[in-house]
């Protein structure tokens, strides 16, 4: 191991060794894959090594993205997907900033009861299950859009490998062999026909998708039309209004993916450029480490009482923020300059103390002056030219609606479920909305999803995101600050335990096992309401880093398959 890869630390050595001077001790950091010029960080391998292959044969990131983006439809059915929408924040070789925008959107058919009974009352499961659940997809527009402002590859240089995947198929992994088993009752429940996943997957089998091959390869030859306007998108609109949807042709044909300014904030000597709205995650984060800078965070320690304290107090008042101000900018006036202004954020920190949480009761959103004026997936890719993109794309809850396409090879969003559907009663993620994210025709959900990258004095330094539905913010701060506030490598930070506060419901969730009764018991002491059970926290943070001697290193989460690749 390199001493490069040592962090020197002064401890004192106190008990019996009085004769002593302070030793030094080294404590060797845990890298993860570390490579010199390009990488991938992905939810599966083989997506991995598609993006990576990419860029070796000389494409950039933008072409890797393509790629991968579309792998993880194949590898990963779990959240990547055509049938689905993202965000990707990305920034140039030459500190150039730019995002985009795949969401999904309200058909055109939609309206803002549309999950309401007679009384007022939500549906269960309308918003969930089914091709009711079901936004205009998106992930086609952006590739396409994607491609056509910054690919340097032909189309079909991108898509052969996948759909070469495809055809090969994809070995089972254990986690998805548990995966594919957990959600086969909803598969049979929402499926009219049986379906390619209600057969009993093991681990080491391997899927093949001939549906999803043909769709790839017709798309390969038609563009980006021939999901939205050609034969995939009649076959598709067939199917959904076969069982019972209502996204048209003209749904279709209207949609467009589009660039967004990211929203970018400042943090020591960190740059953090991340997504805007329609996502919640730039602002939210923002709002946060805005809340948290003036705190000690790294004398508090990791994970240690007081830390927790400040960044749920922080928490607590941006998500308050987010349900009341955040939705599709298209639709919405959102005062984003106002409630990320320090003042502001400061002025909503000073009802917070050491001694006492604040209820989340006696927190409501801010007041401003206004002027006039359960699944997703993360890859990060850093280039051998040095443009960085970090991109998140979602099915919304695991395999979206359940609804699968037989003939096309996909599965279906259930992203409508990000909308308010009632004000105050909680969607899926128990995140509470109002006004601003209603329904309305051709409207774009609230998202979480908080694609990330950080600039250190300038220069790019670290690519982060993760799926986790609300705890999306939360995860990516957390690993932002194990790296930046405890010296933790890129994989240190993204293994590191974690915890979320949503505001609503008032509780810090723990991840299971990893925090101690007497940190939890003392909180508790203090008014903090505490959850500590089994898969709360989903987030998969897949990130890279880039290192002080120019290597890069990547940091895939343990808790899913995911894998870094480079060269
Ligand atoms: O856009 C959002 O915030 C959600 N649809 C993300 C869902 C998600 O991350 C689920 N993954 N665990």
């Amino acid at each position: 191991m390199n001493f490069r890869y040592f962090l020197f630390a002064f401890i004192l050595v106190i008990s019996g060794c009085r004769q002593n001077a302070p030793e030094i001790k080294t404590v060797e950091l845990k890298r993860g894959l570390t490579v010199d010029q390009a990488m991938v960080v992905s939810a599966r391998v083989e997506a991995s090594k598609i993006g990576s292959d990419i860029l070796q044969r000389g494409g950039n990131a933008f072409d890797a993205m393509v790629a991968t983006e579309l792998a993880l439809a194949v590898a990963y059915p779990y959240a990547g997907n055509l049938g689905g929408g993202g965000f990707m924040v990305y920034r140039l070789e030459d500190g150039t900033l730019g995002a985009i925008d795949y969401r999904e959107k309200a058909p055109l058919a939609a309206h803002k009861d549309m999950y309401l009974n007679e009384n007022g009352e939500i549906i269960p499961e309308k918003s969930t299950y089914g091709a009711m659940a079901v936004g205009v997809p998106g992930t086609v527009a952006g590739v396409f859009a994607v491609h056509e402002r910054y690919g340097t590859l032909p189309i079909e240089d991108l898509l052969q490998p996948v759909i070469d995947l495809a055809k090969r198929g994809v070995v089972v992994t254990q986690k998805q062999e548990d995966r594919i088993e957990k959600y086969q009752q909803y598969f049979r429940k929402v499926n009219k026909d049986s379906i390619l996943f209600e057969k009993p997957w093991l681990e080491n089998d391997t899927i093949k998708y001939p549906s999803l091959a043909s769709t790839l390869e017709r798309i390969m030859k038609g563009g980006k039309d021939e999901f939205y306007k050609g034969e995939t998108a009649r076959r598709l609109v067939d199917f959904i209004q076969e069982q019972g949807g209502i996204i048209s042709m003209e749904d279709l044909n209207r949609y467009e993916a589009k660039w967004r300014d990211p929203v970018t904030f400042e943090y020591d000597e960190l740059k953090i450029i991340s997504m805007s709205p329609p996502s919640s995650g730039g602002v939210c984060l923002g709002q946060i480490m805005t809340m948290i800078e003036p705190y000690d965070l790294h004398v508090y320690g990791h994970n240690s009482m007081e830390a927790i304290q400040v960044i749920t107090e922080a928490e607590r008042r941006a998500y308050a923020d987010r349900s009341y101000y955040l939705g599709d900018p298209d639709f919405v006036d959102i005062p984003i300059q106002e409630i990320m202004d320090e003042s502001y954020l400061e002025e909503r920190m000073s009802s917070f103390s050491f001694e006492q949480a604040t209820p989340s009761s006696e927190v409501k959103h801010g007041e401003i002056m206004v002027v006039e004026s359960l699944e997703t997936t993360h890859y990060s890719i850093v280039d051998q030219f040095g443009n960085a993109i970090s991109a998140t794309t979602t099915l919304n809850g695991a395999y979206g609606s359940k609804l699968y396409c037989s003939d096309l090879g996909f599965f279906l969003n259930n992203e409508m479920d990000d909308f308010s559907s009632k004000p105050g009663v909680p969607n899926m993620f128990g995140l509470i909305g109002a006004e601003a994210n209603s329904i309305a025709p051709e409207k774009r959900m609230l998202s979480s999803m908080t694609p990330t990258i950080i600039e250190k004095n300038g220069e790019l330094h670290m690519v982060v995101g993760t799926p986790g539905g609300s705890t999306i913010i939360t995860s990516v701060l957390q690993t932002i600050l194990n790296v930046h506030e405890y010296d933790m490598s890129m994989q240190e930070a993204v293994d590191a335990p974690r915890f979320h506060h949503q505001w609503l419901p008032d509780v810090i969730i723990f991840e299971p096992n990893q925090f101690s009764s007497e940190l939890k018991d003392k909180l508790e002491s203090k008014g903090y309401g505490i959850v500590d059970r089994d898969n709360v926290i989903t987030a998969k943070v897949n990130a890279i880093l880039l290192l002080e001697n120019g290597l890069i290193e990547g940091g895939a989460d343990h808790r899913g398959d995911d894998a870094a690749v480079g060269f």
